[in-house]
């Protein structure tokens, strides 16, 4: 049988920085547990736009369709800000996502015990959490039509509509269901049905949803209220449910509960292929921060995490995943901190490569 085929995007700022960590920790799974990846490599973002004059190439979206799973780093910065909107770095990443039809977008937000004293919340309100936010992430006003700048009268108006239809609420519910059926069978959907009728809807089908799952405990809540919850309280969750947009922002917010946005991994997937697995890239929550690129100051972990993910959902390597996660426990439990996890004084932050060495050295100890 042939290997994993596994097609890396590093993308622009820290993802480069990033994804050559990943890669030590890719060599070490091929050299020390026999797992073989076809490993290639390509542009998107800005990256992409620089060779290509596009965010994504047409050969580029046609690999990442034919792979069993993709790698990002990050994509964007300030060097394409006045660029179109059109070949926009973030185009290319919302591209990949809308033609490879990565409609469940999974993002879990873990604190690590050596971390609890690092987040911005106190101490006892974070230790010990594991939640699973399950973002839509193929519509929404993200893709709404219309969409765009128009005129209107003497002045500017700017369009974006927020559009969900039946059967993408019930593929997003559906499979964030079958998570918390795997996990503690509590599930929060977070919308806004008190002003938006996409909101209404989307919380008829969640209910719909929910019967094929009895076991499961489903309730309902207003996002802005679900912000406030993920803050006050973020262990009352276990997984939540929500649309794009607000995907998009209370899963910053639960990076916070982490101790750092650079802790935090996503896995996006969409339908069963061939093969049974579901189409999938995996990448880090966060940017290509801008304000500490070039610098080896990032945090490596999310995108390490980001591949474990993708052991453990693509690959079918659930046990190498959890390897890798008691890896990073241990390096982070010995008090080895990137500049981003710091919070006292005269503690040495070490730098993204001495933090993909840190990894690699625990993960030769678990042998
Ligand atoms: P960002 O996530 O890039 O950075 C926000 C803050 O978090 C910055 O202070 C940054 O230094 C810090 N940070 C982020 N990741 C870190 C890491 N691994 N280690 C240490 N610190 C880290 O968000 P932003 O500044 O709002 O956006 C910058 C660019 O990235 C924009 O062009 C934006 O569109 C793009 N972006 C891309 C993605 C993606 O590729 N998936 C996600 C978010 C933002
Ligand atoms: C994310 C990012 C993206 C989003 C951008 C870069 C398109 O913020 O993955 O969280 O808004 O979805
Ligand atoms: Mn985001």
């Amino acid at each position: 049988m042939s290997n994993p085929s596994l097609l890396i995007l590093p993308g622009d700022g820290i993802g480069p920085e990033v994804m050559a960590e990943v890669r030590k920790i890719i060599d070490w799974f091929s050299a020390k547990r026999d797992l073989q990846f076809d490993v290639s490599e390509d542009l998107v973002g800005g990256a992409a736009y620089d060779k290509h004059g596009v965010p994504l190439a047409d050969e580029t979206m046609a690999k990442a369709q034919e792979v069993d799973a993709v790698l990002l780093g990050a994509v964007g910065g300030p060097k394409y800000d006045d660029l179109d909107f059109s070949v926009k770095p973030e185009r290319g990443l919302l591209r990949l996502r809308k033609e490879m039809d990565l409609y469940s977008n999974l993002r879990p937000a873990q604190c690590f015990d050596a971390l609890a004293d690092f987040s911005s919340l106190k101490k006892d309100v974070v230790a010990g959490l594991d939640i699973m936010i399950v973002r839509e992430l193929t519509s929404g006003v993200y893709f709404g039509e219309p969409r765009g700048i128009f005129e209107e009268g003497n002045e500017r108006v700017g369009i974006n509509t927020q559009r969900y239809t039946e059967s993408e609420i019930e593929r997003v519910a559906r499979s964030a269901f079958e998570l918390a059926m795997r996990r503690n069978k509590k599930l929060c959907s977070m919308e806004k049905a008190n002003v938006m009728e996409s909101g209404i809807l989307w919380r008829e089908v969640v209910t719909r949803v929910g019967k094929d799952y009895p076991e499961v405990e489903l309730s309902h809540m207003y996002a802005d209220n679900g912000a406030m919850q993920l803050v006050r309280a973020p262990k009352q969750f276990d997984v939540i449910l929500t649309d794009n947009l607000f995907g998009d922002i209370l899963s910053d917010c639960a990076a916070m509960l982490t101790g750092s946005l650079g802790m935090l991994p996503s896995a996006s997937l969409g339908a069963p292929m061939a093969n049974g697995r579901p189409k999938a890239l995996y990448e880090p929550v966060h940017g290509s921060a801008p304000d500490i690129a070039g610098q080896g100051k990032a945090n490596p972990i999310a995108c390490i995490l980001s591949f474990a993910m993708a052991l453990r959902y693509s690959f079918d390597q659930g046990a190498e995943a959890d390897r890798l996660e008691a890896a990073i426990e241990k390096v982070l439990a010995d008090g080895v901190r990137t500049a981003d996890l710091l919070a006292e004084e005269g503690v040495q932050p070490v730098s993204t490569s001495e933090m993909g060495d840190a990894i690699v050295a625990a993960l030769d100890a678990s042998l």
